[in-house]
């Protein structure tokens, strides 16, 4: 492909000796001459060029002003360019190199040096694209893995959350649903994004720690004995156990088995912010502002921030959710309900974070109802 150079000068004559000149390259170069700085600018903006060959000295505006707009202007900057000085103008010289001048020559006009130099600098620039292009391939590649990676820990997270859901009979989207609503309440209180993010992935495990509950406390009919009541509410700590158990490590066995992709010595990051936050909500989603809650009967800010919000997330859809034993209440009900234990069982400042998001949060419970097979809407990224 032919490479396309621009040439500025102002001396019509200088312009003419070098059209001729260049005459002879015209099957891999394709010219184009401008005889002043301005013109010039307006054909780098309106073509692309490979190089450009530029005066410094013409009137009105100069060589160096030139080169300073187009280092200064994104799709002009990666474009060579070679500038064209007097053999006395030293200070010009270095302040062309330092504007970013890839050359210098001196006028006048070695021909066989010009075109030496345009070579050497087209090569430069090929080698440079060609850089530039395979980074930004490598960028999309990290990307996409990134993608693919939070897709597949997504997709791990909340099956498992509805693993315990299982247990309990209560099937469908309810743990998905209360990682969104929390994320929704997560945003207005301004909390960074990052602690969204993370709050989506580690809310839906809040009631991993049924898994451990006997199916004769989790699924009996009627109330439950004091006894029975506190192995239930162990849950927490169970759900805590099985998410952070320091004790319990993949790494020796994730070492072994990417062995070939690990440099020596180099293993795995030990701490995990997602499961960390989720250890947090399972341990004390049941922990109330007051202090009246469990396991810990921590109050007020003691409560760790992410499991004030999943508990406001987790009670509104339990409410407002259908259940084997009882039927859904009414949004209005629920409100109500929830609206007469701020202060005692939710943080008030997050109830109202909660009652400000509502109407997103109808739109979640809308795009999660429980017939939605929610995998597809996570993969199209709709819920998240
Ligand atoms: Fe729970
Ligand atoms: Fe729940």
């Amino acid at each position: 492909m032919k490479k396309h150079i621009l040439i500025v000068d102002d001396d019509e004559g200088i312009l003419d000796s070098l059209r001729r000149a260049l005459h002879r390259c015209g099957d891999q170069w394709s010219l184009t001459f401008a005889s002043g700085a301005e013109s010039a600018w307006q054909q780098l903006l309106d073509a692309s060029y490979d190089a450009v060959v530029a005066d410094v000295r013409m009137p009105g505006l100069g060589g160096m002003e030139l080169l300073e707009r187009m280092q200064q202007t994104e799709r002009t900057r990666g474009v060579p360019v070679v500038m064209l000085t007097g053999d006395d103008d030293r200070e010009l010289k270095g302040q062309a190199l330092e504007l970013g001048a890839m050359d210098l020559l001196n006028k006048p006009v070695d021909l066989r040096e010009l075109i030496a130099r345009l070579r050497s600098v087209l090569r430069l620039k090929d080698n440079l694209d060609g850089l530039r292009e395979a980074n930004d391939r490598l960028e999309k590649k990290v990307l996409r893995q990134d993608l693919d990676l939070a897709h597949s820990r997504m997709n791990v997270v909340c099956r498992l959350g509805m693993a315990a859901e299982y247990r309990d009979e209560v099937t469908g989207n309810h743990v998905v649903r209360v990682g969104c609503y929390s994320r929704a309440i997560a945003a207005q209180l301004g909390l960074s994004p990052a602690y969204q993010q993370m709050l989506l992935l580690a809310a839906p495990l809040h009631d991993i720690g049924k898994i451990g509950i006997p199916d004769s406390i989790l699924l009996k009919d009627g109330p439950l004995s004091d006894a029975e009541w506190t192995i239930m509410q162990r849950h927490c700590e169970i759900g805590e156990r099985i998410i952070c158990d320091r004790s319990k490590t993949v790494a020796p066995l994730f070492v072994e088995w990417r062995a070939d992709e690990l440099a020596a010595g180099d293993g795995p990051d030990s701490s995990d912010p997602v499961l960390e936050m989720a250890a947090s909500i399972a341990l004390n989603h049941h922990e109330w502002w007051d202090g009246s809650g469990y396991p810990r009967r921590l109050a007020g800010a003691q409560i760790p921030l992410e499991a004030r919000i999943v508990a406001v997330a987790d009670v509104f859809d339990a409410l407002i959710s259908n259940r084997p034993y009882r039927p859904a209440r009414s949004e209005e009900e629920t409100l109500l309900i929830m609206a007469g234990t701020v202060g005692t069982h939710f943080d008030p400042q997050v109830h109202r974070a909660f009652t400000q998001s509502l109407a997103q949060i109808r739109d979640i419970r809308a795009k999660l109802a429980d017939e939605v097979d929610v995998f597809p809407v996570i993969a199209e990224g709709v819920a998240v």
